[in-house]
């Protein structure tokens, strides 16, 4: 396979270490991708095991059940590769139908190989067109229709809430008087616009210009973060008592909502503040596993820059 070297998994010591996989238990990776991560849990799970593998990228899960089939059919556990979006997470597991789940991974975002074609439209680095859908099969809204559409509030907004960019207002007025000119199409124009409306000295800094706002476009045309709080809610619901959760994540975005869904399990009494002792008697429900998440060593940024900015919270039900 020549994409090999591209989809090593991230942290995936930590990841084993943590989830702390058993013999014949179910597993659910909700971001198979190119089963990095799943292959190693697979060897954890054994023949007597269920892997459930979730992911809305046909191109990732052709690819996952090849290489898990690929595993030998002694020692491998039973395989379910479930199509579609993690916020639907209730529906896709009712469809298998399981029991309920004793580990869970979350490994967020696009995979190098969908941000490695062009033809997605995720890169900035390359002359594509603006697509950005990770789910083309289902989803409509392409980042060229939120370009070319929407009013210039209305960017300023999206770019400005799903991602640090502090230029957002004058790069939604760029994109606005470019169009007047002819629709953007494809992601060099975009990326011209954003060097145009980002200020000299504004750009010396935070890695290339365009990076902010793709960012924040494909969070949008993905509706990434709400997909994210519903999926991690499921996730916790279907987990069995003593069932471990992981998720890396990969921007501030991402961990802020994993670190607030975490929190917001862990801590479940809802009595106000200045009552003395609690009379909800709601109990937590999560227990955290590290109160900091797990960050890469040094050497495996170095081997594999894509872990970069991950990081990994876990927690277990209680
Ligand atoms: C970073 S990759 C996972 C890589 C995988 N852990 C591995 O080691 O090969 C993320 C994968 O999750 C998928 N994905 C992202 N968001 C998703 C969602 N909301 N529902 C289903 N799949 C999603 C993407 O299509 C992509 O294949
Ligand atoms: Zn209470």
């Amino acid at each position: 396979m020549t994409s090999e070297y591209r989809h090593i998994p991230v942290l995936s010591t930590e990841c084993l270490d943590v989830l702390a996989i058993e013999e014949g238990t179910v597993h659910l990776d909700a971001t198979l991708g190119f089963a990095g991560h799943a292959v190693l849990a697979a060897r954890q799970l054994g023949s007597s095991g269920l892997l459930l593998g979730i992911d809305q990228d046909a191109v990732a899960r052709e690819e996952a059940t090849e290489r898990l089939y690929g595993l030998p059919e002694a020692s491998r556990p039973a395989i379910k590769v479930l199509a579609g979006n993690f916020g639907d997470m209730d529906e896709l597991l009712l469809s298998v139908p399981v029991p309920g789940i004793h580990t869970v991974l979350f490994d967020l975002g696009v995979s190098s190989v969908q941000l490695d074609t062009p033809s997605r439209g995720f890169s900035y680095k390359e002359g594509a067109p603006l697509d950005m859908r990770m789910d083309p099969g289902t989803q409509t809204l392409t980042a060229q229709e939120v370009i070319n559409t929407y009013n210039a509030a209305d960017l300023a907004r999206i770019i400005r809430t799903n991602s640090d960019e502090r230029w957002a207002s004058r790069i939604a007025d760029f994109i606005v008087r470019q169009r007047e000119e002819g629709p953007i199409t494809t992601s060099d124009q975009l990326v011209e616009v954003i060097k145009a409306a980002i200020p000299a000295a504004g750009r010396r800094s935070g890695g290339h210009p365009a990076k902010r706002t793709f960012q924040a476009l494909r969070i949008h045309v993905n509706s990434e973060l709400d997909v994210l709080r519903q999926g991690l809610d499921a996730a916790i619901r279907w987990l069995e008592p003593g069932g471990r959760i992981a998720v890396i994540s990969y921007h501030s975005l991402e961990d802020r909502i994993v670190k607030e869904t975490f929190a917001s399990f862990t801590d479940r009494c809802t009595c106000p503040p200045d009552l003395p002792v609690c009379a909800c008697g709601r109990e937590p429900i999560l227990e955290l596993g590290t109160r900091k998440p797990i960050v890469p060593t040094a050497a495996e940024v170095e081997r594999n820059p894509r872990a970069r900015s991950a990081k990994l919270r876990w927690a277990f039900k209680r």
